[in-house]
């Protein structure tokens, strides 16, 4: 008990002096990205994740590349997240909460731990509906030449949850398919799931798996 309350007391130390946390997160049934990933037959090696809070969801999509697909030395995993304690739809139902902790000092911390381990990780600093406006035709990323993103494989769907913000993010990536693209989808009890089942399956869409939180559905071109 008392070892106990003196780990949790060096771990705040360490937060609140160095940054220093662990990559953490929120949901469930994680093992979806492995799942996902291992069914990936030729891989280009671009994936997404919206909302990245503490970075869990894009810690396990880089971590079952480098288990799955070694040979990819150059995956591009893009994580968008604007932090900053902005109003959060947490469902159709509940719009607008502010009392949540996606803060300035979250998105600090997150770039600490993804710096230190997963080259991979390119942050974006900005909402969806920014980043729709201004990268409609794919996402620049410099390594020795400029290569634009714009096909993707992997695209986790964490940020809003009410119906309207779910709608435009699938809209985008039917855009910006590659040959064979899994969507995996959170919290999927928070916004109309058969409206979106309905849309992937008009879209060629089929359903992989579906659990209590996520579900994945996969195109083949
Ligand atoms: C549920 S958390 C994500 C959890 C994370 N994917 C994981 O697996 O641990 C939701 C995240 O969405 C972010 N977010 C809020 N509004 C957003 C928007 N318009 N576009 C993208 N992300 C947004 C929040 O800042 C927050 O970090």
């Amino acid at each position: 008990m008392f070892r106990k309350i003196k780990r949790k007391l060096y771990k705040n130390f360490l937060k609140d002096r160095f940054l220093i946390t662990d990559i953490e997160g929120d949901s469930l049934e994680y093992e979806i990205f492995d799942s996902s990933i291992k069914r990936l037959k030729d891989p280009i090696g671009s994936s997404f994740e919206i909302g990245v809070r503490r970075g869990m969801g894009s810690k396990k999509i880089i971590d079952a590349y480098r288990k799955y697909h070694s040979h990819l030395n150059d995956h591009i995993h893009i994580g968008l997240d604007p932090y900053g304690e902005l109003p959060y739809n947490f469902s159709e139902d509940n719009k607008s909460n502010t009392n949540h902790d996606y803060t300035n000092l979250m998105k600090r911390e997150m770039i600490i731990n993804f710096s230190k381990k997963y080259k991979e990780f390119n942050f974006v600093n900005l909402d969806t509906t920014e980043f729709f406006q201004r990268f409609k035709d794919g996402y620049p990323i410099y390594s020795k030449v400029k290569k634009i993103i714009n096909r993707f494989e992997i695209v986790h769907f964490d940020g809003l949850h009410d119906n309207e913000n779910v709608n435009l993010e699938i809209d985008y990536f039917l855009n910006h398919l590659s040959n064979q693209t899994i969507f995996i989808l959170d919290d999927i009890e928070t916004f109309d799931f058969d409206m979106v089942k309905k849309k992937l399956n008009k879209n060629n869409f089929k359903l992989l798996e579906s659990g209590n939180r996520k579900a994945s559905f996969e195109y083949l071109g």
